[in-house]
């Protein structure tokens, strides 16, 4: 076995925390040779024209979609699947685990769909997935009330992240109780007036709980409850 590195020992700890104040299911896995063996497979299945989501950013993802109690993902601007295939392979074994990516980038959502069959092909997978080329301002039918317990917010429109307060109200009767939301580029300088007015609306609205900042990288991620 190899010795964890720098970056696997602050995430180890940051999950430690997390599961110990009641933010994240209490069966989110770490185990590093396994992360290692998934992450070359990952790597080697995926295309993508580049991603702002970093390595500590990738085990943090792959963590938390670990946990069994998680059973729906969906991820707000999935671009090419990046994010997704960290979450889509946390809980790849699960047969109960499925996970949405929606995009209003057709192009990209072509992509995804490859990356992602490509990877769950590649690690013989039982959690099943779907790309939606579809605008995620509007509702969608096809998922249903609360049943989402897991969701990351990406989308990214014409350079702002004013939209990610409208994606809470217009998906947040999708939630299941306890569902885990996660939002990133918190600490991206440009977005700070945008994060400013969208963690007042999460402190000042009953729907919402258990918020926390996580610096994890250089654009950081919210992590935050659905009551
Ligand atoms: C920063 S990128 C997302 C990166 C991605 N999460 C990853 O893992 O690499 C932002 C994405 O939001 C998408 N987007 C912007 N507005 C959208 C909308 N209204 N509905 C769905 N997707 C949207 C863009 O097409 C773009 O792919």
């Amino acid at each position: 076995m190899k010795t964890s590195t720098a970056e696997e020992v602050k995430i180890k700890k940051i999950f430690d925390w997390l599961t110990e104040n009641h933010f994240v299911p209490e069966d989110c896995k770490f185990s590093n040779d396994q992360y290692r063996y998934i992450r070359k497979q990952v790597l080697n299945n995926i295309s993508l024209p580049g991603t702002t989501i970093t390595p500590i950013m990738e085990r943090f993802l792959y963590t938390i979609s670990s946990s069994n109690r998680i059973k729906n993902i969906v991820v707000f601007g999935s671009y090419y699947g990046y994010a997704l295939s960290w979450l889509l392979s946390g809980g790849i074994d699960n047969q109960d685990r499925n996970v949405v990516g929606i995009d209003i980038d057709s192009e990209a959502c072509v992509g995804a769909n490859q990356n992602l069959m490509r990877i769950k092909n590649t690690l013989n997978g039982n959690a099943t997935f779907s790309i939606e080329n579809q605008d995620a301002l509007k509702e969608m039918d096809c998922i249903d009330d609360h049943s989402i317990d897991l969701c990351f917010l990406d989308i990214d429109v014409n350079g702002s992240k004013k939209e990610y307060i409208d994606l809470l109200e217009i998906w947040e009767d999708k939630m299941s109780q306890g569902g885990i939301i996660l939002a990133h580029d918190p600490l991206v300088d440009k977005f700070q007036e945008d994060f400013s007015a969208f963690h007042e609306f999460i402190k000042t609205n009953d729907s919402f709980s258990h918020y926390v900042t996580l610096p994890l990288d250089f654009c950081g991620i919210d992590l935050f409850k659905r009551t």
